[in-house]
Parts: C-alpha cells; structure tokens; sequence
C-alpha cells in the first residue's frame, strides 16, 4: 500500500510504479535526505510542533537508519519508491506512530529540493578537489618545461614558438575559471528550500532559517513557488561541467594529436594506453579519445535538463524528478575524467628534441624576423613583406631562416646583419617574448606562481 493511499485506494499498477519509482538514482542522496530530516525534526522541536522528547526521539531514529544505511546492516528496499518515502518508512516500522510525524509541514517537493541542493553542493566541493589537483600536476609539469620550445599552432598550423610550460599553463587557466564557476554555482546552491511545503509554505510556525543554519547552508529560499520548482541550481552545474569537459576535450584532443608519429611530442605510458586486438604495433590513446568522446554525454545531459525544464508550469512537475539522472550521469562521467589525467599527464614521456625540432621546421620565427628589421626602423608592413619573400626563398632552395645565407638576407634588404641569426634563434624568440602572460620564462614562472597561489 503507498504512503500516500487515502483518497486512492487499491493498489496501482506495476507499469505505473516502474515508471514512477526514482529509488534505483535517488538512493545516493540517503545521507543528504536523513541530514534533511534530523534538522527539520530538530527544528520541529525547537519551535514547539513537536514535543522535544519527540523530536528527539526522530532524530535519533534517523540517526540509527544513516549509520545502519552506511554500515550495510539496511538494505535499500529496491521496491521503494523513492529514498523520502523509503526512510520515513523505515522511521516508521522502528519508531511506530511517532515516525508519521517527521513529515509535518514538509512535502517531497521541498524535500527532494534540498535533497538535491545537499548532494550538489557535496559534489561541487569535490570536484573542485579534482580540478585542484590536475591543475597542480600541470603546475608542476609546466616547472620542468619552462625552456621546452615547441611550435604555437593557429589553424593547425605552426605559427610562433611557444614552450610546453605555456601551452600547459593555458589549460590551467581555463580549469582556474571552471573553478570559479563552479563554487559561484555552489553558493546559489546552499539555501534551504526547506519550509516551501509543496508549493504553497505551510501553516506550521517553522523556523527556516534555523534549519538552513543547521544544515550550514548559506541562508533559505524567498519564494515557496520558485522554492520547490527551481532547478537552476542544477542547469548551473552542467552548465559549468559542460564548459569544463569542452576543456578536457580539447586538451585530450592535443593528447591524441601528440602522441602520433606525426607529431610525436609525447608518449603515454603503458599503463594508460591500450593496444589493438590486430595490429601488434599500436599503442593507442584510447583514454583520452573516450575523455573527448563522453564530452558528448555531459552536453547530453545539460540539453536533457534544459530541455526537461522548459515550459513547465509552477510549481512541481514529476517531469522534474529527470533532474537526479541526469546530473548524476553528468557528475559521475566528469569525476571519472578528471581523476585519470593527472596520472596520466605524470606518467608520460615527452620529447623535447622532436617539439624542438618541430619549432625549427615551420618558419615560426618569421614574425621575430619582421620585428627585427621593425627595429632596424623599417615599419611592420614593409618588414612583413620582406619577410613574406624571405620564407618564400627559403621554401624555393630548401633552407629554413636560419640556414639562409646573410647575402641573401642583404640581396632582399639591405639592413640586416649577421646579428639576424640571434634575432631568429627560436630561444631568443620565445624569450623576447616577455610581455605579461607571454611564453618567456619569467612569465611563464609568474603564471604558475598566480596559479599555486589561487589554489592554496
Ligand atoms: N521522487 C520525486 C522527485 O525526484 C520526489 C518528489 C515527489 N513529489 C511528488 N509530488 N510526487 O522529484
């Protein structure tokens, strides 16, 4: 018989339960739910709707189902319908009538709110323990590479020399503004819903704010309506987590690139590669390819949820118990990918002759080129185009910049001097490159400096 049997009577069909039960993804909120519970009881007691020996009591029945849930000695009832109804049925078989009181002044719509709200915000400071770390790891990768010139791209294209250390310390910025995002979404997330009821508030004189206290959530919800039908706490977060897996996407897509032979500036170890179940030569970058691929999966989710929410009426819909999957899918599936690249970055090898050597080959250094006849006093343009000239010499006789001969430099323009080979060494270009945020050394060393310090 359902809890909520009354006007309804009978039982319901077993198609319906099926499609209506969420206990197989809720369940994993039990610890947040029973939290919920003992502070709305507490508050219960505190403000004179129950007595406090009842109160009491209820707390310390949740209190017992939480460490029985934890220690396994309580199975989650599969059949249930959702983690509210199983715990307050469980209150109930143990406490008998008193446990029919813990739901006084609430509703599951209030409830699952806060429910959610607790879970996310626990997720939410465990990934940024994850992001953390990753950002650490290339921290300190980007320390050893400081002076690792390889070729910038722009287009796939070589463009200017860069080092390992910078294009490392790119992604570190990005993780540093997913971050940010994701504790400015946790703050929203932290109020209490609690006190909604089912959308209407409730006649009972609860004291929200002392169970938002409680619960040590930053303060309560200002509309019962919007209280129990807002999920943009969630949309938030996947928001957030898309945005963070179109990051890791793009830096396992410069993984797989650069473990190629075309590229081969990098090699993972074995322990994060797999091979081919027909070609005896491979060694593939699958992990990062599935890093890139589940990019897809959190997107998914994000559309889900957008999609689930858009055009709902105030104030709870059932529609909204989609919510829990996808957030969930999305949350598992980002954890899992942030936890193997550290490991994974550790572990492998790079090749700084094979970046060199990259740098060398792409006339990287035809922008150093033109700066320097800009100051021998030609203006960029003109330096540009005799630059532009240069190359194509190069490229006509088979030579890089640096193997052209100065009569040849002399041939298309008269002010350049040996002096020009300095000019164009590729560790010259790099640390000429000194403006705030540029690839030379010292900045480089101030960009990972900025970033230990914010993730302190
Ligand atoms: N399992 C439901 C959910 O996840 C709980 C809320 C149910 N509320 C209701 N009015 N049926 O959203």
């Amino acid at each position: 018989m359902k809890m909520w049997a009354g006007r309804m009577s009978g039982n319901v069909d077993d198609r319906l339960n099926e499609l209506n039960r969420s206990i197989g993804f809720d369940s994993r909120m039990f610890e947040e739910d029973i939290r919920g519970s003992m502070a709305h009881a507490a508050m219960l007691g505190a403000v004179g709707v129950l007595k406090s020996e009842e109160s009491e009591k209820i707390v310390e029945g949740l209190e017992g189902i939480l460490q029985d849930l934890k220690d396994g000695s309580l199975a989650i009832d599969p059949e249930a319908e959702d983690i509210h109804m199983f715990v307050e049925q469980v209150l109930t078989q143990r406490l008998g009538d008193l446990g029919k009181k813990l739901h006084t002044g609430r509703s599951r719509n209030d409830q699952v709110a806060l429910d959610v709200r607790l879970y996310l915000a626990n997720q939410e400071e465990e990934l940024l323990g994850l992001i953390r770390e990753l950002c650490l790891c290339l921290c300190d990768l980007s320390q050893k590479h400081l002076g690792t010139v390889m070729p910038g791209y722009t287009h796939l294209q070589r463009a200017q020399p860069v080092t390992l250390a910078h294009q490392l310390m790119a992604y570190v910025q990005m993780l540093l503004r997913d971050s940010e995002r994701i504790s400015q979404a946790r703050q929203r997330t932290m109020v209490s819903p609690l006190g909604s009821g089912a959308l209407a508030g409730t006649t009972y004189p609860l004291d929200r704010h002392l169970v938002a206290e409680k619960l040590g959530l930053n303060g309560v919800t200002e509309n019962s309506l919007d209280g129990v039908s807002d999920r943009d706490f969630v949309l938030e977060l996947s928001a957030d987590l898309s945005i963070l897996m179109m990051h890791l996407s793009r830096m396992a897509e410069e993984i797989i690139l650069w473990c190629s032979s075309e590229f081969g500036f990098m090699q993972l170890s074995d322990s994060f590669s797999t091979g081919s179940s027909i070609m005896p030569q491979k060694k593939n970058p699958d992990i990062a390819e599935l890093i890139r691929g589940k990019t897809a999966r959190v997107y998914g989710s994000h559309v889900t949820l957008l999609t689930m929410m858009k055009g709902l009426p105030l104030a709870y819909n059932k529609d909204m118990q989609e919510d829990k999957e996808a957030i969930f899918d999305a949350l598992d599936t980002v954890k899992m990918c942030l936890s193997v690249l550290p490991p994974m970055w550790q572990s492998a090898t790079f090749y700084p002759e094979k970046m060199r050597a990259a740098a060398a080959g792409g006339f990287i250094n035809a922008t150093d080129c033109a700066d320097y006849l800009v100051r021998k006093g030609l203006p960029f343009r003109d330096a540009y185009k005799i630059t532009g000239s240069l190359v194509a010499l190069c490229i006509e006789k088979n030579l890089t910049l640096e193997t052209l001969p100065l009569e040849e430099y002399k041939a298309l323009c008269p002010r350049f001097d040996e002096d020009v080979y300095q000019a164009i060494d590729l560790q010259t270009c790099v640390s000429l490159r000194g403006v705030y945020g540029g690839p030379a050394r010292e900045e480089v060393q101030k960009q990972i400096e900025n970033a230990r310090r914010k993730l302190q």
